[in-house]
């Protein structure tokens, strides 16, 4: 098992390429099952999420191969034709997007059998949306032994489709549905987030007929048949941010490269008041520090375009060391702060009540031994360790695995004492 080791107090200087996005490689890569073509997906990032996602693929009879040298180059995802209509246990509890495959299988194939994908670290995650959208498009449901089991007997039909609240998977898999379905699909109530749009320009490079991306409001016209595209994926704005983060909270002054101010949403303004600098160079986003400590700053997380809920445990991250109290809300999932009890192990002083933390600024953390908990605080945990006093160990690293291509080697580059230990 790794552990990353992080030897904390050193400023960031120099330049970091932001990579592709995991929240959208994942759906793309879903997205492929949809076609008898190759779809062709470039700079993409390599990370635990893609490769478990290629194995459940491979099992419907996806071949999923590499391309290029290194990372950032691309994907190739070939379904000639689906081999298999069941996603099992084994894939969809490991990584939640797998159970995307079902809009996917139901619309080309007619009927999936997939895994729910059951509760987990944040919050308890139902499924209610998906199985109502698509029911609502003529799918028959049942759920028995863990299984979602569905068919659509001569293929879905366009519906009317409204969601009660924001999504994102019920989006996407509503969204790549519609677009195999007979006539029109309405879906309210949408994901506007950049992920989503990034999927539904693919999709329309496949041939799918869709209005509205980017709004509350999808009008789709089914096709016969999706063909093959080469799309380039969108880059992470979710590891942007934790960059954007890293380097106000260690005082340093870095430029991300391939990202602009517009990608970090809500999060941009936000740190402005903390006291970072962002500035839109040619070469990027630069990004400095505040001069002194950052100062306190309220955030309630939202769908976008508000406070993005992947980015909340790092900005709690940087207001652990802020001249006063941020009060720190998360609306999206019930159970997203288990990070605060590592960042306390580094001297954070942080509260909860119900929705809210409650983060009083301490001068300094001071590194410690700590466990990531998830994948958005076990990145977390590496701001608070860059900025800690000593040396902090972070331990199940695979969540950080999962999201963060070759963290400890970006962050290296720019000065960081940062680096993996294989145990
Ligand atoms: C996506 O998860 C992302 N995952 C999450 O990122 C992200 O935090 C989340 O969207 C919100 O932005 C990927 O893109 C792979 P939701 P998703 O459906 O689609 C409830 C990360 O760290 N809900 O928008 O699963 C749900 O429980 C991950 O990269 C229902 O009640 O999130 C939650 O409270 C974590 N019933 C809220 O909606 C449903 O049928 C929003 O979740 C569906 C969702």
């Amino acid at each position: 098992m790794d552990e990353i080791v992080i030897s904390g107090g050193h400023r960031l200087r120099g330049e970091i390429a932001v990579s592709g996005s995991k929240n959208a490689v994942l759906p793309l890569m879903v997205a492929g099952l949809l076609t008898d073509e190759e779809l062709i997906l470039r700079g993409t990032p390599r990370l635990a999420d893609t490769r478990t996602l290629a194995k459940v693929l491979a099992e419907l009879g996806a071949t999923v191969a590499e391309f290029g040298n290194g990372p950032g180059e691309g994907l190739n995802i070939d379904t000639p034709t689906l081999t298999s209509t069941r996603a099992s246990y084994e894939w969809v509890s490991k990584m939640r997007a797998s159970f995307w495959v079902l809009g996917p299988l139901l619309a080309r194939a007619h009927e999936a059998q997939v895994s729910l994908p059951g509760g987990c670290a944040i919050g308890t995650r139902p499924v209610d949306l998906y199985l109502n959208g698509l029911a609502a498009m003529g799918a028959d449901i049942s759920v028995e032994g863990g299984y979602v089991n569905a068919t659509a007997k001569g293929g879905l039909k366009g519906a009317r489709v409204d969601f009660p609240f924001v999504s994102v998977g019920a989006t996407h898999v509503l969204l790549m549905a519609a677009c195999l379905a007979k006539g029109e699909t309405v879906i309210t109530n949408a994901a506007t987030e950049p992920e989503v749009v990034d999927v539904g320009t693919c999709l329309q490079a496949m041939g799918a007929q869709i209005d509205g991306l980017g709004t509350r409001i999808l009008t789709i016209q089914g096709v016969e048949k999706l063909h093959g595209a080469d799309h380039t994926v969108t880059r992470d704005r979710i590891e942007a941010g934790a960059f954007a983060l890293a380097v106000a909270a260690t005082g340093g002054a870095v430029t991300l490269t391939g990202i602009d101010e517009a990608a970090l949403g809500a999060l941009a303004p936000a740190m402005r008041l903390a006291g970072a600098g962002l500035i839109e160079t040619d070469g990027g986003l630069h990004v400095t520090g505040p001069a002194g400590r950052p100062q306190p700053t309220p955030i309630t997380t939202e769908p976008y375009p508000g406070f993005a809920t992947d980015l909340q445990a790092p900005f709690m991250g940087l207001m652990c060391c802020a001249d006063g109290v941020s009060r720190i809300r998360e609306t999206i999932f019930e159970n997203r702060f288990m990070h605060v009890q590592e960042l306390a192990r580094l001297g954070a002083d942080i509260s909860l009540e119900g929705d809210t933390a409650i983060v009083t600024g301490v001068e300094k953390l001071y590194g410690a031994p700590v466990m990531a908990t998830d994948l958005r605080a076990s990145v977390t945990l590496v701001i608070a360790g860059l900025m800690a006093e000593g040396e902090t160990r972070i331990s199940r690293v695979y969540h950080l695995d999962r999201g963060y291509e070759r963290i400890e080697e970006k962050l290296s580059a720019v000065g960081a004492k940062i680096w993996r230990e294989t145990l």
